[in-house]
Order: structure tokens, then C-alpha cells, then sequence
């Protein structure tokens, strides 16, 4: 008896030890941090780099991967596509992500992270942006307008979010004065048109 229980313990044994200790400091710590609001949520208060490009990361693979199978429509160049996208976008869209010529909004300047100017063009395929504006992005202020919105108007707005880096002040201001009547007026056109899914 007395000589099993002497024998020293198997190596394999004495390294799932550590690694079980290891394991709970790393649980314990990751709950401390949590627990003693060491995070600072401010969104005057930018992220480290490594949260950052994490997050960055996170937000641009899951986007990239789920707008994968988005069929895009072929007429996305119509003029009444741009019209009607551009009315929606000055209302609902430009306070956030502003318009040419217009001067910056305070909710421009305290959102964290910050929307970007849709003026300067995306990186996004007209999929990716489908897949944003209908589902929105989590805890940054990017709303899914899929909620209200059926896929036609969305796929509108898409449509005027990739003309907008090409407009003047001039010719944005056009462009939203041809869009046709006001916001329900848009919404009940389109509603008859098709269902939103
Ligand atoms: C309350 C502010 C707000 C409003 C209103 C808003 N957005 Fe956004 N939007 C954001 C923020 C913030 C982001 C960036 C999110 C991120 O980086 O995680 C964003 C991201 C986007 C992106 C992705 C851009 C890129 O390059 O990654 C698109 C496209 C977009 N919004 C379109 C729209 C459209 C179209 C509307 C109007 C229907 C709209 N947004 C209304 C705040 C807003």
C-alpha cells in the first residue's frame, strides 16, 4: 500500500494540475476586471489598439460572411432606386453619417465608434452594405432599418449610398428634392410593391 502511495505522480498528472490552477487565476482575473469596472464604456474614451482591431475584426468577418449569399439586384443604377434611396438617406441616415456640404451634427461628433462618412465611399461590396443597413451593427449606434423597412427601400438606399461619393453639395440637394413625396408616402409605394422579409 505504502509504496503506490510514495510514487511520485505521473508527469501527464502534474501538468493538467497547472493547467487546471492556470485556468481558474485567468477566470478569477477576467471576473476582477469585470467586477472592479476596470473597462472604461466611455465613448469619449477611445479603445486600447489590440480591443480595437479585435473588434474590427469581429465585426468585419461576420458581416463579410453572412452578406456572402445577399443576391444583389441588377438595377441598382436606376434613377428612381436613387431617388427614392436619397429621400430616406437625408432623413434617416445623413444626422449620423452626414451628406456633401453639410456641417458636422452633434451626434456625428459623439458617436463612439464613429460613423463614417458615407460621402467618402465604403470598402463594402453593395451586399455587405444590404446585410449593415437592414441588420444594423451591435453596440455602436448603426440601427437594423430591416425592423421598419421592407428589402426594396433598403436595397434603395444602397443604391444612393454608392452614388453618394460622386455628388456635389449641388447635386445631393438635387437629388433629394426628386425624391418621390415624403417618408410614408415612400414607404406605403413600396409596401404595395413587395413584402419585406
Ligand atoms: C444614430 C447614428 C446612425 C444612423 C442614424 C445611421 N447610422 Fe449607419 N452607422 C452608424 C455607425 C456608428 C456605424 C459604424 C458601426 C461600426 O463601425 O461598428 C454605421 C455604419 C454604417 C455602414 C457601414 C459603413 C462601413 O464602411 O463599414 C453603412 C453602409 C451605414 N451605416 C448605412 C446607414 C444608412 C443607409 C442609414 C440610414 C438608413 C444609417 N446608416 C443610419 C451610425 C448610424
Amino acid at each position: 500500500m505504502d509504496s503506490q502511495t510514495d510514487r511520485p505522480l505521473p508527469r501527464s498528472w502534474k501538468i493538467a494540475g497547472i493547467a487546471a490552477f492556470g485556468i481558474c487565476i485567468g477566470v478569477v482575473a477576467v471576473w476582477a476586471f469585470v467586477a472592479l469596472g476596470a473597462y472604461d464604456v466611455a465613448a469619449d474614451v477611445p479603445h486600447t489598439r489590440l480591443v480595437y482591431w479585435w473588434m474590427t475584426e469581429v465585426r468585419d468577418r461576420s458581416v463579410a460572411v453572412r452578406a456572402r449569399d445577399v443576391q444583389v439586384p441588377s438595377d441598382l443604377g436606376a434613377p428612381k432606386r436613387i431617388s427614392t434611396g436619397a429621400g430616406l438617406y437625408n432623413e434617416m441616415c445623413s444626422g449620423c453619417h452626414l451628406a456633401p456640404g453639410m456641417k458636422k451634427t452633434e451626434i456625428s461628433q459623439g458617436l463612439y465608434p464613429s460613423a463614417p462618412e458615407l460621402s467618402c465611399g465604403t470598402d463594402l461590396t453593395p451586399g455587405e452594405e444590404f446585410w449593415v443597413v437592414k441588420h444594423g451593427i451591435k453596440m455602436s449606434g448603426m440601427a437594423a432599418w430591416g425592423k421598419t423597412h421592407n428589402d426594396t427601400l433598403i436595397w434603395d438606399m444602397v443604391a444612393f449610398v454608392r452614388k453618394l461619393p460622386t455628388l456635389s453639395p449641388t447635386q445631393y440637394q438635387a437629388v433629394v428634392k426628386s425624391a418621390p413625396g415624403d417618408h410614408d408616402e415612400m414607404m406605403n409605394m413600396q409596401n404595395m410593391d413587395h413584402g419585406g422579409h
